[in-house]
């Protein structure tokens, strides 16, 4: 086995060039294979053989920023533009809570007509019909004063990936009025709130190179978030970035493996970015070491609108059946899907 992943497994206390080296290994199936092996080990030891689920809601795909990586932006004059409407997220939840999630994701682009006072009421009414379930926001970058009245009308989680922590990167990624500060006080005051916080990164995104990821790795560490979303960026013809190539499905599964023995209790989804580039993406996600799945919610009449990038699965007809289609495919590998909230643990450390 290589030095550096022997070391890793031994410490993954890593520097920035430690890491660097670690991530030159990803295309060495032997050296994934060997992370696999003790990343699911944590998860076996953490979570069993059990798959958290979380339905997701994506309830509205206007958005005021425009990230150049991504299909919603709003620059993009060909989306076609949606919102639901409260009692459509609220049938929505009704759906799932049937189907028996009990956890619901609202995620959305950062859409104005959505004010705080709106979304106080929309987090208010879910939680008191579904007092059992665990309510998650992904709705962007908000003041500290916006987190906490989300967080007070009930709210528990709140997913907001920093997208990358490399600042020449992330001026890649945005326009010049978003900011990695902004991105990375977010996230903190998230924290701060008593959040369970995820963050995250694409792999493979234009201009990311091996130091980047090496740079992610090191902001994680320190941040330490309850949840951690990462997927291969995916190219959207509707973006400047159409032509670049997508990011790779090995690179994915390694880092998967990385951070589960990074952060060896994160809440770690195999997610539908990852799916949408292997038709095995998911299963080969959780073989890697996640544990969490987000299968759709949303109405199908408006799936293929909440289009971040191109050719994403889960949007046509079979859609209404990601229940049964996740459980089959992870009964294929051994694992089970979990039906309860899934609260993460509070502290990341491994004993
Ligand atoms: N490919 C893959 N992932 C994307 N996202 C946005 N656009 C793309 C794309 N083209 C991810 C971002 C965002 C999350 C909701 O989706 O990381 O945080
Ligand atoms: Fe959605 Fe398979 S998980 S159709």
């Amino acid at each position: 086995m290589k030095e550096i992943i022997k070391r890793y497994l031994q410490n993954p206390d890593f520097t920035k060039e430690e890491f660097v080296e670690l991530l030159q290994c990803a295309d060495d199936p032997e050296a994934r294979a060997a992370l696999a092996e003790e990343a699911v080990r944590l998860q076996k030891l953490y979570y069993g053989n059990k798959v958290y689920t979380r339905g997701l809601i994506e309830f509205t795909n206007y958005c005021k920023n425009n990230c150049y990586y991504c299909g919603i932006r709003r620059g993009n004059l060909h989306a076609k533009r949606y919102r639901l409407t409260k009692d459509e997220i609220l049938s929505c939840c009704e759906t799932g809570y049937d189907l028996g999630y009990r956890t619901f994701v609202l995620q959305g682009g950062e859409d104005a007509w959505f004010t705080d006072d709106r979304m106080v009421e929309i987090i208010r009414e879910i939680k008191e019909r579904y007092p059992d379930c665990a309510l998650t926001l992904s709705i962007g970058e908000k003041s500290y004063e916006s987190y906490k009245r989300f967080r007070e009308a009930g709210a528990d989680r709140y997913l907001l990936r920093h997208e990358t922590a490399n600042e020449r990167h992330y001026h890649q990624l945005h326009p010049e009025q978003m900011s990695l500060m902004n991105r990375m006080r977010c996230l903190r005051d998230l924290k701060a709130l008593g959040y369970q916080t995820g963050a995250g990164c694409m792999v493979g995104s234009p201009g990311q190179t091996i130091e980047c990821l090496a740079e992610d790795l090191v902001f994680l560490k320190e941040l330490q978030p309850e949840m951690v979303g990462i997927g291969p960026f995916i190219p959207h013809h509707d973006t400047m970035f159409a032509d670049s190539p997508a990011g790779s499905v090995d690179q994915t599964v390694f880092l998967l493996s990385v951070i589960r023995i990074l952060l060896p209790k994160v809440l770690l989804p195999a997610t539908t970015a990852l799916g949408t580039m292997d038709p095995k993406g998911r299963e080969k996600g959780i073989l890697a070491g996640a544990n969490v799945v987000m299968p759709n919610l949303s109405p199908v009449k408006n799936r293929k609108q909440y289009e971040l990038y191109d050719n994403k699965i889960c949007t046509g007809e079979e859609s209404a059946e990601c229940r049964g289609c996740l459980a089959g495919r992870m009964a294929s590998i051994g694992y089970e899907l979990a039906f309860e909230r899934g609260d993460a643990y509070m502290n990341n450390k491994s004993e």
